[in-house]
């Protein structure tokens, strides 16, 4: 197979690649180094449209049909920061090429090569990326994919390439379909929740690509993105530029009704006469300590918000399972009596009790905990312990409950005791008050001085098995 390839369209133009000369590539396409006719320099991307048996080839063919076809509506726009489609033919039934101007390097590859940009050439490159978006906004496109290489740097600015997953804003289909695509290291908030791309999600991503350009590293992780983009806030270092700071706050606000409306409020909050003052300095850092005020308020709303649809959740699924409890008690003994007295569940059966206390933890240890305790009437003694513990955790909507178990490790067999005994008997689960220190400890791990080496037992929480529990302590404290 020949290195250099060429081509000739019937319009008169042709051109040449070079296939020993990559410079760079993606998940179907390969970019190489190329020359047209008139031997400018061009950049060659060649699409892989086969059946590769990896994926789905067809709607692979179709997303780079629409790579066309929105370079043809940038078109007919005026654009200075998005990379132009220069032509576009099928050199085989297994390829679609499209020829763009030579860019000299990525923003990836600049990042990679030579580290981090300064706080001046982050702010151009945010200038930069803000036209871009601007330009796309009036051709009523969403990119969708904007991240570091996909900006690259072009007659001495940086442009937005890679038109291959781009929708236009209108388009009633496929807001959907492209879901999972593009890098979720650049997704805003709500893409997580299945809101269709927008002008707004395209502002996070910039804002994201400007993070990731100043630190020289992805401000959010790979691994857990949905949930730092949902609640957590980046660490932009101290900058000494305000406005670049409160630019960065404002693009990566979680809400997006929170973000510019508009990318030029951004280019004009950047765009400040030339010299200014440290007075003037000064009067910028208060906005951008506000705007960082307010983005820390805006991730507390979103997680007690969540916190209480998580609790709700929680509880609905709580009464299923009490239900359950009492149901499986009254089929073989009728007149035992239960009472919910939120947050207390009782059922009494013959002298003994079994209770079950939940309150909302405030460390991140769950959306709910309880305790599970039984006691036992005997004459005048009273006698009280704490079986176990319950906790409640919500993950990709919908909250599983487990049952808690405490030990003490043989490891720490000289170690006190895990629980003071209540009226002689001991329990395996441990007080609410302490729970949720115990927890972070364990999870943590470091076991504090209350509770040395502890190990935790979990399993999945049912009525039977709280029932089983229940039967086992009082068997025990009649035995
Ligand atoms: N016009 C260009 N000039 C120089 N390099 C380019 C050009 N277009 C793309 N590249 C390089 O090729 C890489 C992949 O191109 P891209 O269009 O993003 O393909 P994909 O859709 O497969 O991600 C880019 O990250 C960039 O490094
Ligand atoms: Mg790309």
């Amino acid at each position: 197979m020949p290195e250099t390839k060429r081509f000739d369209l019937p319009s008169g133009a042709s051109y040449v690649w070079h296939e020993d000369q990559p410079i760079g590539r993606g998940g179907f396409s390969v970019v190489y180094e190329g020359e047209a006719g008139d031997g400018t320099r061009v950049a060659v991307k060649v699409i892989r449209v086969v059946d590769d048996g990896t994926s789905n080839w067809y709607t692979n063919a179709k997303s780079f049909g629409r790579e066309i076809d929105i370079a043809r509506r940038l078109a007919k726009v005026e654009v200075g920061h998005l990379m132009p489609l220069l032509d576009n033919f099928m050199p085989n039934p297994q390829q679609i090429v499209l020829v763009m101007p030579r860019a000299d390097f990525s923003l990836a590859a600049r990042l990679r090569d030579a580290g981090p940009l300064s706080e001046i050439e982050t702010r151009l490159l945010l200038l930069d990326l803000m036209a871009g978006v601007e330009e796309l906004a009036q051709a009523f496109i969403a990119h969708r994919d904007i991240k570091p290489l996909n900006v690259l740097r072009w007659r001495d600015r940086w442009v937005l390439a890679d038109f291959g997953i781009s929708k236009g804003l209108n388009d009633s289909t496929g807001s959907h379909t492209w879901v999972g695509h593009g890098s979720q290291q650049y997704w805003a908030p709500e893409l997580f929740d299945a809101e269709p791309a927008s002008l707004q999600s395209d502002l996070y991503a910039a804002g994201c690509t400007a993070l990731e350009a100043l630190m020289g590293h992805s401000p959010f992780p790979l691994q857990g993105a949905a949930h730092a983009h949902r609640f957590e806030i980046p660490a932009i270092p101290i900058l000494a530029d305000a406005a670049l700071d409160r630019a960065l706050r404002m693009l990566l606000a979680k809400n997006p009704n929170g973000r510019p409306e508009d990318p030029r409020q951004v280019r004009q909050i950047l765009s400040p006469p030339t010299a200014i003052t440290d007075l003037q300095k000064s009067l910028q850092r208060i906005v951008s300590r506000s705007a960082a005020r307010a983005q820390e308020a805006e991730v507390l709303a979103r997680m007690s918000q969540q916190s209480e649809q998580n609790q709700e959740n929680g509880l609905a699924r709580w009464a299923a399972i009490w239900d359950d409890i009492v149901e499986l008690a009254q089929h073989v003994v009728p007149d035992a009596t239960a009472m919910v007295q939120p947050p207390n569940w009782f059922l009494n059966i013959g002298d003994a009790r079994l209770s079950v206390s939940l309150t909302s933890p405030v460390k991140g240890v769950g959306d709910l905990i309880g305790e599970i305790s039984v006691r036992h009437y005997d004459h005048q003694r009273v006698d009280l312990l704490i079986a176990g513990n319950l906790r409640c955790v919500v993950s990709g909507g919908s909250s599983s409950w487990e049952l808690l178990t405490f030990s003490r490790n043989d490891m720490a067999r000289g170690a006190p005791r895990l629980r003071e005994p209540v009226n002689g008997a001991e329990g395996t689960g441990v007080p609410l008050s302490a729970l949720e220190d115990l927890l972070l400890q364990v999870d943590s791990p470091k076991i504090g001085m209350h509770y040395p080496v502890v190990q935790v037992h979990r399993q999945n929480l049912t009525g039977e098995a709280i029932v089983a529990m229940f039967v086992a302590e009082v068997d025990a404290l009649e035995a």
